[in-house]
This record gives structure tokens, sequence and C-alpha cells, in this order.
């Protein structure tokens, strides 16, 4: 039997394609090899959002292109968001690519790789057929509690440093009958916790006669669903009734991640985010005043093309203000073909990095904070499995979205009361709460 290996780069979204992507290798008649070095089909499932993912990408075509010398049979298949960017280029830039699809193109993989993954479309990028949704394809889940949901694909944001609205395209919502079909299906399976999936997921509906928050109403109907997340929302389409779905729907969790971007109302104009520093801050108080006990978590960038030691001043603090709960925070990457690739005033990389250090540093402190409030608390995890450190020792997460390292005794996939000992700024500490005797 041929055996295949996919390596999955950039967001959750990816990771979601890949399932679908060894789904598809698996109805082809492909067991999974355990590396790339024991597979007959190599896929690398590719991000390009920064420029690090495309430079780890060119390491591994580095590994797949000696693996071809020492074994001429493996096919390496490239998809996802760096492979649609350079479609005319890429299999100039690398000769050993013998099959190339988008992320909208995945249904197709097995026409290009042929029935026994040989790679009969050798040399030529596999689009031309119109987007479509992987989600009615077979589907090998990672996890056997929790799942990931797709409920739109493509972004009609223009934000300007973005690479994203150029290779996922317009935005276009999945019918809401299917979502709920396929939620239902999991719940069967045994899953307890779905992550609905879109590039803004709260614009969700528009083009389908539905919206988000009646989604998110509909699934937390189905029986057996304990936790319902969502990532990511844009701000700009955070409206009052999905708070009120989030706070009404007791399956939804206590968490939003709210990507800020920038804390200066200039930079925000310039990335064209088309909110200000103080509508942010507006959203952020009524989701605090509508849900109880909400985590927030962001996505900051530093050294946008422009960006002052004021503008810079400013995201610090909004960062203080806000008090995130946790913040994925990046240095800001041009990105061939967007608007902001080509402004004057690209900031230099020291003071990039500068900015970065200390933008972490009041990140952690800020979170430290947060997380030092729930020692004491009983925290309700979904168990995941064994610490990755520590074998003895459970991991889980909260409604919240936190980390938790615990003692048991519980098995993956239930949910259990911890009573929280300890804080670090990125994860909880605890022992399982004595079930009490009856
Ligand atoms: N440079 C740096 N970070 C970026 N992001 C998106 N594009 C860029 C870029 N060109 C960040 C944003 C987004 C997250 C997924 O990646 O913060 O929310
Ligand atoms: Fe995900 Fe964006 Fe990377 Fe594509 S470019 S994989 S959408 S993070």
């Amino acid at each position: 039997m041929k055996r295949y290996h996919v390596t999955t780069f950039g967001c959750q979204m990816n990771a979601h394609d890949s399932e679908r992507i060894k789904g598809l290798l698996e109805e082809l008649g492909l067991g999974e090899a355990p590396s790339q070095d024991e597979a007959d089909v190599i896929v690398l499932n590719t991000c390009t959002i920064r420029e690090k993912p495309d430079t780890r990408f060119a390491a591994h075509m580095g590994n797949a292109a000696s693996l071809k010398r020492k074994r001429p049979g493996t096919v390496v298949a490239v998809g996802g968001c760096y492979a649609e960017a350079q479609r005319e280029r890429l299999f100039t830039l690398y000769p050993d690519v013998d099959v190339a699809f988008g992320p909208g193109t995945i249904a197709h993989l097995g026409d290009w790789l042929g029935a026994g993954g040989e790679g009969v479309a050798r040399g030529s990028f596999g689009t031309g057929s119109e987007r479509e949704f992987a989600a009615g394809l077979p589907l090998h889940r990672e996890r056997r509690f929790q799942a990931w949901v797709q409920v739109s694909m493509g972004c009609n944001s223009v934000c300007s440093y973005c690479i994203v609205p150029a290779v996922r395209g317009r935005e276009i919502s999945r019918r809401p009958g299917e979502i709920l079909a396929e939620v239902e299906q999991l719940a069967t399976e045994g899953v307890r916790e779905v992550t609905l999936l879109g590039q803004n997921v709260n614009s969700y509906g528009r083009d389908v006669g539905s919206s988000f928050a009646e989604l998110l109403r509909a699934v937390d109907a189905v029986d057996g669903i304990d936790r319902i997340r969502f990532t990511s929302p844009h701000p700009k389409d955070f409206r009052r009734d999905v708070i009120a779905a989030m706070a009404e729907c007791a399956a939804v969790c206590e968490h939003a991640h709210l990507p800020l971007q920038s804390g200066s109302t200039r930079v925000l104009k310039a990335m064209r985010r088309t909110y200000s520093r103080e509508r942010y801050l507006k959203l952020v108080a009524e989701l605090r005043a509508g849900i109880s006990d909400l985590a927030l978590t962001t996505d900051i960038i530093v050294g946008f093309p422009g960006e002052t030691d004021a503008d810079f001043a400013e995201t610090l603090e909004v960062v203080a203000e806000v008090g995130f709960d946790g913040a994925f925070t990046f240095v800001y990457s041009p990105r061939a073909g967007t608007e902001a690739a080509s402004m004057d005033d690209q900031i230099p990389d020291e003071l990039k990095r500068e900015r970065i250090e200390r933008l972490v540093e009041v990140v952690q402190r800020g979170a430290a904070k947060r997380n030092a409030t729930r020692v004491g608390l009983v925290e309700e995890v979904l168990v995941e499995g064994p610490s990755r450190t520590e074998p003895d020792v459970l991991r889980g997460r909260t409604r919240r979205n936190t980390t938790v390292n615990f003692a048991g005794p519980a098995a993956p996939g239930e949910l259990v009361p911890v009573t929280i000992e300890a804080s670090t700024s990125t994860t909880l500490r605890g022992i399982r709460l004595a079930a009490v005797a009856a």
C-alpha cells in the first residue's frame, strides 16, 4: 500500500483542510506514513500570511527534493495559500513539485494525483475549476471529541497588509442546513466541542439568508454539543445580536478572539480596518457587559508602514487598558501585491523587533494578571489527554480557552471540575475536584 504524509502550515482553517486532504487520500487507498521520509506522496499544505511560512515551506521543499533523488517515484503535492498565491511561478521556483492545488480545489486532488497516487497531473496547477467547499469530502479527524466546522470561505475585507483575500477569494457562506447536518453527525460520533471556522465568521450568512447569531443559536440546540467556539471574527461585524446569542446560548464559550491589529486610529485607517481605537474599546465594553466572565484574546501587528513611536505607544496603551487573556503578536511582513507592501515608510527590522519585544512584555504581564484571578476557582475542563511535557499530568481547556495542566483522575473527552491552584501567563495548574460521595 502506498503511503502519504501531510505537513500543515498556518491557521486552523488550513489544519482543517488537511483533515479533508488526508480523508481524500485514504479514500484513494493510501495509508498514513509517520514521516515525510517514509511517504510515497508528500503533501505540503502551505500558508503565506507572512514571510516565515514561505521560508519554512522552502526548507521542506529542500527535504522533499532530496527524498525524490533517493526515491524517484515519490510524488510531491503542494496545496494551500502559498501554492495559490504563487500558482504562476510555483513549478519554476520549485521544479520538484509534481502536483499543486489551492485551498478551494482540494476536492480535485484525486483527479490530479491518480487512483494510485502516482501524480498524473505532473507540472500543472490543478485549478481551473470553481472554488468549492471541502466539507463534502471524507474527513480524517485528528481529535476525537473536538472538531472544526467550516462555515464560510474567502474574505470580503480589504485589510491593506493581508494577502488572504487575494488567495482565498470573495466570501461565500455555506448553507446553514449543511452546517447543522455536519454538526449533528459530529455529535453522534461523540464530538463535544465544535469550532466554527471562517476568515470572518461574523459576516456569515448574508449571502444565504442567515446570520452568524442565528447559526450560533441553531448549533447550540444540537444535542451533545457542550462547547461552541468560533474564529476569527472581525470587530467591524461583531454586532449586538451575536453578543446576545453568545450570552444566551449555554454551549457558546465565554471567549472572543478579537483581532485589534493596532491601537492607533491613524494606523487602523491605513490598515483599512474600518474601526477606530474608540470603537474597538466600545465593543470590548459591550462584550464584557453582555457576557459575564468573558476571555478576550487578540492579534496585533507591529511595524506597519509609517507606524511612529506615538502610534506604537497607543497600541501598548490599548493592550494595557483591555487586559487581554492572550495575544498573538506579529512583526509586519510585506506581502507582494498587497497595498501596504508598496507604501513608503517601511519600518526597519531592528525597530520592529524592538517594538515586538516591548509589546510581548506588556501582553504577558496582562495575561499573567488575568490568569492569576482564576486561582482558587473551580473551572470546567474538557480533558484532551496527557500533558505535552509531563506524562503523569493531564491537559485540557477551560471554557475561556486557557490550557490547564492538572492531576486526575479523568479520561480524554470528559468534562471535569478542576480546582485551580497556580497560574502563569499562558497556563493554569490544578487538581480535579474530588467527586462528592452521594
Ligand atoms: N504581516 C504580519 N502579520 C500579519 N497578519 C496578517 N497579515 C500580516 C502581515 N502581512 C496577522 C494579523 C492577522 C493574523 C492571522 O496574522 O494579525 O489577524
Ligand atoms: Fe490560513 Fe491565512 Fe495562512 Fe492561508 S494564508 S493558511 S488563510 S493563515
